[in-house]
């Protein structure tokens, strides 16, 4: 067997994809048709923030192991395995998934093979769009050419991605055929020799799987921050709470952190379109996942009536510091940040917002041009009326207290991830508040 792979769409997944294939040893052809990312690739240079990425990528690239192109032709001729990592936005007129590029790859792709190949889906698709490509394929192709389309999607978090493609927690195989199966076990021979679960399904089942995954993130999430708002009612502790139920093996503590929620380009998009596709063939569970997707966009409110009940209700011309601007600790993405969102609206109401993020100061400059930026914690908090914590970066952890109440105007702090040590604040004089978590004054 060829030990050439493709991988076309060379974003997030696609990179990371590509990188660890050839890490893993093959010779691998990245495929995409943005000219920049290409270039920029080429030159081993990531396009993203992704940690060890850069040293993966210019490592293949520099032994002749990684390549990249923009020529289809080229893939078609270079492999018979193609793996298509594009992306699978939500529409801008609803909330299904955007599938233009992977039908764009499919129209592309089809015509230009020459050998029998296997098709080896991905991106996050709703189930049935695998059937889709698979007709196009065998229509487009000419008569002599075999396709085969398999789907194997992936669930790779951001900030841990090389990690988790290397040593997923399991693989998934969709597939309609026996030589699909084999080929796609000895494209991950190495994690499966060292015992990663694998699941060998059905194509829907592998579709779906994907989108069921990130859908109970989100619905475990929204669980907890409804729980949270109840524990503000009752006077009781969210993080305490967390921990209690995170005990039983069942629920899991992991990813049962409150705060202020989901965003990113996985999670909120996926949960979208899986209600798209649900509502659209009467299934109940449209119903479930519409309230979990409210639930979670109700914290970002919650944590702004926060900010502004601390501004004395009158935001405008206060000076607010935000710490933290990715939607999520070690990443520079800022797709449906929470943090962003809540700095953009605190900045609409008129508040003077300024934001510091150790690595998403960039990516979220170009997302909110109207809010200040500048490359320190202390520089965001000095003279700030109130500060936010809303990415739980580890280097806030580890703050000083004391030494920031220097500087800002009033020792104000709103604690969106439950990411600090409340009572190293309060003892250093600040007013400390979180949802879901008893607010004391001292300690
Ligand atoms: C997610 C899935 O975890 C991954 O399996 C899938 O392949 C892609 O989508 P990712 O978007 O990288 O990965 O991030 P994840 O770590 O799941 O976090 C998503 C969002 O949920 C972030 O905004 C994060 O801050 C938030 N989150 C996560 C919580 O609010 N609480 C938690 O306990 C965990």
């Amino acid at each position: 067997m060829s030990e050439r792979i493709c991988v076309i769409g060379t974003g997030y997944l696609g990179a990371t994809h590509a990188a660890c294939m050839a890490e893993l040893g093959f010779d691998v052809l990245g495929v995409d048709v943005d000219e920049r990312k290409i270039a920029m690739l080429s030159a081993g240079v990531v396009p993203f923030a992704e940690p060890g990425l850069d040293e993966l990528v210019s490592r293949h690239v520099r032994e002749g192991r990684l390549r990249f192109t923009t020529s289809f032709a080229e893939a078609a001729e270079f492999a018979a395995v193609h793996f298509v990592c594009v992306g699978t936005p939500q529409s801008r007129d609803g909330d299904g998934a955007d599938l233009s590029a992977v039908f764009a790859v499919t129209e592309t792709l089809g015509p230009l093979l020459s050998q029998d190949t296997l098709v080896v889906g991905k991106s996050t698709v709703p189930p049935g769009t695998a059937e889709r490509v698979s007709e196009r394929l065998a229509a487009l192709a000419p008569p002599d050419v075999t396709v085969e389309v398999a789907w194997n999607p992936e669930f790779l978090r951001e900030g841990h991605a090389i990690e988790d493609t290397v040593r997923p927690d399991r693989l998934v195989l969709g597939v309609a055929s026996a030589e699909a199966e084999k080929t796609l076990r000895h494209v991950y021979r190495q994690s499966i020799r060292e015992g990663v679960p694998i699941e060998v399904t059905d194509v829907p089942t592998a579709e779906l799987a994907k989108l069921a995954a990130n859908a109970f993130l989100a619905t475990k999430i929204s669980f907890i921050n409804a729980m949270a708002e109840l524990s503000d009612l009752v006077g009781a502790d969210i993080v305490s709470l967390a921990d209690v139920l995170g005990y039983d093996d069942r629920i899991g503590r992991r990813g049962l952190n409150a705060g202020l929620g989901f965003g990113g380009g996985c999670l909120p998009k996926d949960i979208r379109a899986l209600t798209a596709q649900a509502a659209e063939l009467g299934a109940g569970v449209a119903q479930l996942l519409s309230s979990v997707d409210t639930a979670n966009a109700r914290m970002r409110d919650r944590v702004v009536d926060l900010a502004v009940e601390a501004c004395d209700f009158a935001p405008r011309g206060r000076r607010i510091a935000v710490l933290g601007a990715a939607f999520k600790p070690l990443s520079d993405d800022v797709r449906d940040s929470p943090a962003l969102h809540v700095a953009s609206t605190l900045d609409a109401l008129g508040a003077r917002v300024r934001v510091y993020d150790p690595v998403a100061n960039e990516t979220a400059r170009r997302a909110a041009p109207t809010l200040e930026y500048v490359d320190s914690a202390r520089d965001a908090v000095t003279d700030a009326d109130l500060v936010l914590h809303l990415t739980e970066w580890p280097e806030f952890r580890t703050l000083d207290p004391l030494a920031l109440g220097a500087v800002v105007n009033h020792r104000r702090i709103i604690d969106g991830r439950h990411g600090l040590d409340p009572d190293r604040w309060r003892l250093a004089g600040w007013s400390y508040r979180a949802l879901g978590r008893v607010t004391r004054e001292t300690v």
